[in-house]
């Protein structure tokens, strides 16, 4: 019986897969790919696999990046300027960036300027500006879409406009230090009042000793706190959502679709009394970890899949899929509202984790974007999805030069967000309707089906 070249690819491929399944924690493509070449004689490997040169060096030992860095088997280096992919901090753009020339073909964590998207101030600052460029270019319908962050206001810079603010909308509002993650440095209050005691307070003063000694003060972001979250178990959540920006110019984006939701401890509460407890208002996990009822078995986090399923059988398919829908349309606004700010380099792509607060009227706001994401693995659970997402990170940088040429609308989970730079062929946006966020993660699959096609096709 004779063979076409294809069932032949199908049948290696499936030997492949059981192979596959037998070694896991290692890139599922890189080994498709690596298992299939060699029983078709390894002349790939000449021509596109060159693993064992690729030099990465990684800033973070103790995270889940470390291992996906190492599985790929590429090799590891500590020296400062000598590699070819670099997962860093930020700090260190800081000291080198600016004076070091990168080669074509090195690849580096952040864009220069990442705090236009990701300091609490600054993204606030750019999406305002956005939408009032939107209504003088008289596009009054897209600027009105700009409405998914909570009213909000910079300080000191903005006091006076906050004050008159907030005698028109009274209620509790949210002080957040712009510098600081983690639910350090915020805090809730109902009247005026408090803020002015905060303010002659120490903590009006920057905690940094450096802006201390020249007595500057800290900046903050002051926002309306969204009061009636969407609850589940009488608990608040909000959503972590991974997005990879490849591109600022043209923008090319990729938007993860397994996520989680993190969950406070304590049942929600706007009880006067209730207002200082951070274990009723902020869901951060490092705050969230810390409260008596916290199980280390369990965590608190539950993943987006079980979160939609959850919510469609509370609400239907199409209310949820439209939630899910907004959530992506917030995400790539917010992209598109900082893409002629931040500085287009070919060396940088960014991996972004979204915090989205839903509330009780499905409704999705974008509490903040952070630059540097814990990668840290708190739960098996979470650490098959970082391990799996970092994964696929890699493999979208594509440091051996992989991918089709054709921009992919899937790659392990993640889904294209925009790509302006397509060609007149595929589409600039995918069709934006439904949002791939929270469906089944087919992952394994899809980078199987990847690695055969892209042999198939030689
Ligand atoms: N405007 C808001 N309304 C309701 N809850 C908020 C608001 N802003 C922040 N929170 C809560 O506080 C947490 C921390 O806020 P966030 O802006 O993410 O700062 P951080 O950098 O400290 O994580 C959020 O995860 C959320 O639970
Ligand atoms: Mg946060």
């Amino acid at each position: 019986m004779l063979y076409s070249p294809h069932s032949r690819v199908e049948i290696q491929s499936a030997r492949v897969a059981r192979q596959i399944r037998k070694k896991k924690n290692t890139s599922i493509f890189q080994k498709c790919y690596r298992l299939i070449n060699n029983q078709f004689g390894g002349e790939m490997a000449q021509t596109k696999m060159s693993k064992n040169s690729i030099k990465f060096r990684c800033f973070w030992k103790t995270t889940t990046i470390y291992e996906v860095l190492k599985a790929r088997q590429w090799v590891e280096t500590e020296s400062e300027l000598d590699w070819d992919f670099f997962w860093s901090d930020v700090g260190w753009m800081y000291e080198f960036f600016d004076h070091i020339h990168l080669a074509d073909h090195q690849r580096f964590n952040h864009f220069r300027n990442y705090y236009e998207l990701t300091r609490k101030d600054f993204l606030i600052k750019n999406l305002k500006r956005m939408k009032k460029t939107l209504e003088k270019e008289d596009k009054l319908e897209e600027a009105a879409n700009y409405n998914f962050f909570p009213q909000t206001y910079a300080l000191p810079a903005e006091y006076g406009l906050f004050v008159e603010e907030f005698k028109r909308i009274p209620g509790v509002w949210i002080m957040k230090p712009v510098g600081k993650a983690r639910g350090r440095g915020i805090f809730l209050f109902t009247r005026l009042s408090q803020i002015s005691e905060w303010k002659k307070d120490h903590r009006w003063k920057s905690e940094n000793p450096q802006l201390y000694v020249v007595n500057q003060v800290e900046n903050y972001i002051v926002q309306k706190y969204i009061e009636s979250p969407y609850l589940i178990g009488g608990k608040k959540f909000d959503l972590r959502i991974y997005v990879l920006v490849l591109s600022y110019a043209p923008l090319k984006a990729y938007l993860y679709r397994s996520g989680f939701a993190r969950f406070t401890n304590a049942h929600f509460s706007m009880k006067k009394e209730d207002i200082a407890n951070k274990l009723v208002h902020l869901t951060n996990f490092s705050i969230q970890k810390h409260a008596p009822t916290y199980n280390s078995k369990t965590g608190t986090k539950w993943s987006l899949h079980s979160l939609k399923m959850h919510m469609i059988t509370k609400h239907g398919e199409a209310k949820v899929n439209e939630l899910f829908h907004d959530i992506r349309s917030a995400i790539l606004r917010s992209l598109l509202s900082v893409q002629n700010v931040i500085i287009q380099d070919k060396h940088c792509f960014e991996l972004y984790g979204y915090d989205i607060l839903v509330d009780k009227a499905l409704k999705p706001w974008l509490l903040e974007v952070n630059a540097s994401p814990s990668l840290a693995a708190d739960t098996p659970q979470d650490r098959e999805l970082k391990y799996g997402m970092l994964d696929d990170v890699l493999t979208l940088v594509d440091m051996e030069r992989r991918l089709p040429t054709q921009t992919s609308l899937q790659v392990g989970g993640f889904d294209l967000l925009v790509d302006q730079g397509a060609t007149e062929s595929s589409p600039k946006t995918v069709p934006s309707l439904f949002s791939y966020l929270g469906c089944y993660n087919d992952r394994d699959k899809q980078l199987k089906q990847m690695a055969k096609a892209q042999l198939a096709s030689g």
